[in-house]
């Protein structure tokens, strides 16, 4: 069973400036919520009990957002809102599940990963990355399912445009398991085009394996400086750990560069 799931929030968002100079991203509003507010409700969906937050003191404006008590406390009682109270009950419901770990420099989400490493407690945990939102259907709980029937790591996966292909992580299918899932025998951290093995990338949603700690403690940065979750996902597929990728059915939102975060908005209040 997958109760627990991390979510690297300690990045510097630098795509996403000015606004987030002062702001953190995974709180800017998507029609009027937080977009981390639909990560944790596609976890709680998911039947996920523990929610591990990978923030940085700079980012301390996302534990402040759940650990408001006093203000609204204040609030509600000079004001007979229904509507403040009621948000404020679901701010309780997300913070009773929540649990901080800080990772004060950003040399990467393998790093950040690694923070969490004495808090998870069984063999698989769910990793979340915010700037990836999707809808309609729960990806989480369509990998779980997945993840149950094959017992193996999973990562959510979706075709992209060959010219786009240098931004994601790659992977190269060994074989076709169903319509939706395949083995993968390798991934790559943002290819050339021409090193590129598939125009399959991997998306922000991944099931993985406790023993992922151990590559992450000795690993060296790759690309960029930065320890990349993904080479240390590699080296397990090296080693012949299962890794399946599931083409997941929702809708896809990418709300970590300013034109994916304004076009974002606008499609996520159309839904
Ligand atoms: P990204 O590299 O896509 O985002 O990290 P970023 O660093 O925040 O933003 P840019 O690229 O400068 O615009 C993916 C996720 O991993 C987290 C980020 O917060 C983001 O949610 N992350 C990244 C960490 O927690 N720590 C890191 O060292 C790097």
């Amino acid at each position: 069973m997958i109760k627990q799931a991390i979510i690297p929030l300690a990045g510097l968002g630098t795509r996403l400036l000015p606004l987030t100079s002062v702001f953190a991203k995974e709180l800017l509003p998507m029609n009027g919520r937080p977009g981390i507010e639909y990560i944790l409700d596609e976890c709680i969906d998911a039947g996920i009990k523990e929610v591990i937050f990978i923030i940085s003191k700079k980012k301390i404006m996302i534990k402040n957002y759940f650990y408001n008590d006093n203000f609204y406390k204040k609030i509600i009682s000079k004001k007979k809102d229904l509507r403040i109270s009621n948000e404020y009950k679901k701010i309780l419901k997300y913070k009773k599940m929540i649990k901080f770990v800080y990772q004060n420099k950003p040399l990467g989400t393998g790093d950040a990963v690694l923070k969490t490493k004495k808090y998870i407690k069984d063999k698989y945990f769910l990793m979340l990355l915010p700037d990836d939102l999707i809808l309609k259907e729960n990806c989480s709980k369509s990998m779980i399912k997945v993840h149950n029937k094959f017992k193996s790591s999973v990562m959510a996966s979706m075709n992209v445009e060959r010219k786009t292909i240098s931004r994601w992580g790659i992977f190269k299918i060994d074989k076709k398991i169903d319509n939706k899932n395949y083995l993968i025998n390798d991934v790559i951290e943002k290819p050339s085009i021409k090193n590129a093995p598939s125009n399959k990338a991997v998306i922000g949603r991944y099931i993985l394996p406790k023993k992922i700690f151990s590559k992450l403690l000795k690993q060296k940065p790759g690309r960029g400086g930065e320890i990349h979750i993904t080479d240390a996902i590699q080296s397990l597929i090296k080693e012949n750990n299962k890794f399946i990728a599931h083409n997941f059915s929702g809708k896809y939102l990418d709300c970590g560069s300013m034109k994916g975060y304004i076009k974002s908005s606008e499609e996520i209040a159309k839904l």
